[in-house]
């Protein structure tokens, strides 16, 4: 999908985002994902990067521990909601341009439902990877390969594809769960996903 689509799609989903992807997408990523992190994190204070942030639910449990979250998304509608929530910092941006956050600064970043519309994962995670600190954790929802024949605008994965690119950002698996992503809202699709947690073990360099 091109950005401009992407944009145009969550801007008129935004007002009712949480309710439709909670209800009749059965979407509950964002929380199985936050929760995971908090657990490896093992950390009082924490300083977190939710990529693709959306209205903020990928960040309500990072809220509850009290950490503080800098979140980035594309769609200004998106960004205007989250800004109901307690992000530290809202910043509105293509994930896939250099990130305006400071190298080396977060304790964990997430990106939860967003990978259907990256187009360059190797870039964006080695981007990531330049932005966590060392041992900084990355948790993150990759889409299933769809069953052949099927079409959906999403970009997908087989975990062959997907795991030497984690490996070449410079991240080592600590586990990888397999779960019910979410149902299409418009169609009757369901689309898988590989929740992974991941760590930062090298530094890589664009
Ligand atoms: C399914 S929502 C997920 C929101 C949130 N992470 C969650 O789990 O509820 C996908 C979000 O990714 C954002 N997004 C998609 N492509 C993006 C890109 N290239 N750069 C930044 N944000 C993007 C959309 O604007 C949308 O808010």
């Amino acid at each position: 999908m091109e950005l401009k689509e992407i944009k145009k799609m969550y801007s008129d989903l935004t007002k009712n985002y949480d309710k439709r992807v909670k209800n009749r997408g059965k979407y509950t990523a964002y929380k199985k994902m936050s929760l995971l992190t908090i657990k490896e994190l093992k950390l009082k204070n924490a300083k977190i990067l939710d990529l693709g942030c959306g209205t903020g639910l990928s960040s309500l449990e990072f809220f509850n521990k009290k950490y503080e979250v800098t979140g980035i998304d594309l769609t200004p509608e998106m960004i205007k909601e989250a800004k109901k929530l307690s992000f530290k910092k809202l910043i509105c941006q293509d994930l896939e341009i250099p990130l305006k956050v400071k190298d080396e600064e977060f304790d964990a970043a997430v990106i939860t439902g967003v990978m259907e519309f990256i187009k360059n994962p190797l870039s964006l995670f080695k981007e990531i990877n330049k932005k966590l600190k060392h041992e900084g954790i990355f948790a993150i929802t990759i889409p299933k390969k769809f069953p052949k024949g099927s079409k959906a605008p999403y970009k997908n994965y087989y975990k062959k594809e997907i795991e030497p690119v984690f490996k070449k950002a410079g991240f080592k698996i600590i586990e990888c769960k397999h779960f019910f992503g979410f149902k299409q809202l418009e169609g009757t699709r369901s689309i898988y996903y590989y929740g992974y947690l991941l760590k930062k073990v090298k530094s890589t360099s664009k």
